[in-house]
């Protein structure tokens, strides 16, 4: 393992990319990530505030107003500045099309469904959560999420219907049921009582009976340089994940754009919020999980140390690594959960 390099994104040639359907996409910045200065990421201070990350369904008008205001802001910037909302989400873009190639290799850099998945997604909203809150001046402000796992949770959420938050690209005819958190792009058309049971009994398999190893929960191990990249993803990429991406996008484009297409799916603002459920889901297997296991998930060096870039708050180009991202608290963020309802809910 000790020889395994660790993956990092050659920068300097950003380049056109295919989507899942092999459709050309072009999602590079207009400027040069290789022309920019590289810092290493600096954790914030450790007795700064924790930002608490709430559930959609619980938090008040107050605070939907500020969240959809900070997105407002974050959508009237420049094209070519590196907060605009439409560059956020050609930052996920980029990353999951494969518009970058791994230093030292031909391969590919993408980090969906592989042990990349959690690390970069938790980056990913880190960074946004940060821009968001830097341009309302509000340095506490944090993101809030879709508790698709709680029945309280289970709907689209309406706040997500208004203002800056709409995306015209979703499904019209599914935000009148509970969501289907395991939608095969096929109709199942249960009563909104047996999809929630469903949905529970989902969240038990994917997050305890199906979860008992770290391969299982987080993807399989894409090395470096491997052009075959591997392809399994854990169980809650797979679903909810996969699933709810694919239910909010719109049925009648080509690749249920937006959610439903990597290369699109940030677009929409609810993808954050569907983004920051995801990031509860790994921080509430990684406490069930206790100390029975080793401290962190693969005691692979190439992995901890694997890169993702992003743009900060401060518009400078960062560096982070997997190792860096894996406590979240270090990242001075953490959840207000709401009842696992689906810990009762074994078969
Ligand atoms: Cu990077 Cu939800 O996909």
């Amino acid at each position: 393992d000790s020889e395994r390099l660790p993956i990092v994104a050659n920068l300097s040639n950003c380049h056109a990319s295919l989507t899942d359907a092999g459709v050309p996409v072009y999602c590079c910045p207009i400027w040069k990530d290789g022309d920019q200065e590289l810092v290493d990421f600096q954790f914030p201070d450790p007795s700064s505030p924790m930002r608490i990350r709430r559930p959609i369904h619980k938090i008040d008008d107050e605070y939907r107003a500020k969240y959809a205001r900070a997105v407002e802001i974050m959508k009237n910037l420049p094209d070519d500045h590196p907060h605009n909302y439409r560059r956020q989400a050609n930052m996920h873009c980029l990353y999951c099309t494969g518009a970058y190639n791994q230093m030292s290799s031909e391969a590919l850099y993408k980090i969906h469904r592989t042990w990349l998945f959690f690390p970069w997604h938790r980056a990913f909203l880190y960074f946004h959560e940060r821009i968001l809150g830097k341009l309302i001046g509000d340095e506490n402000f944090s993101l809030i999420y879709w508790a698709w796992d709680h029945p309280d949770g289970m709907w689209f959420p309406e706040m997500f219907k208004n203002g800056s938050l709409i995306a015209m690209q979703r499904d019209p005819y599914h935000f009148q049921h509970a969501v289907d958190d395991n939608y095969a792009r096929v109709e199942r058309n249960l009563t909104d009582s047996e999809q929630i049971l469903d949905n529970l009994a989902l969240m038990y398999h994917q997050m305890v009976s199906g979860a008992k190893k770290s391969e299982l929960f987080m993807g399989c191990k894409l090395r470096h340089g491997v052009s075959g990249f591997c392809d399994i993803p854990g169980t809650i990429e797979a679903a909810p994940h996969n699933t709810v991406h694919s239910w909010v996008g719109n049925r009648n484009n080509p690749e249920r754009e937006y959610m439903g297409a990597f290369y699109s799916a940030a677009r929409d603002p609810v993808f954050f919020g569907h983004h920051s459920e995801i990031d509860r889901m790994w921080t509430v297997w990684r406490r069930m999980r206790g100390n029975k296991h080793p401290a962190t998930e693969f005691p692979d060096e190439d992995w901890l140390d694997t890169e993702f870039t992003f743009y900060d708050e401060n518009v400078r180009l960062v560096r982070i690594k997997v190792r860096d991202v894996l406590d979240h608290t270090k990242l001075r963020y953490k959840y207000q959960d709401v009842d696992f309802r689906w810990l009762n809910a074994r078969p």
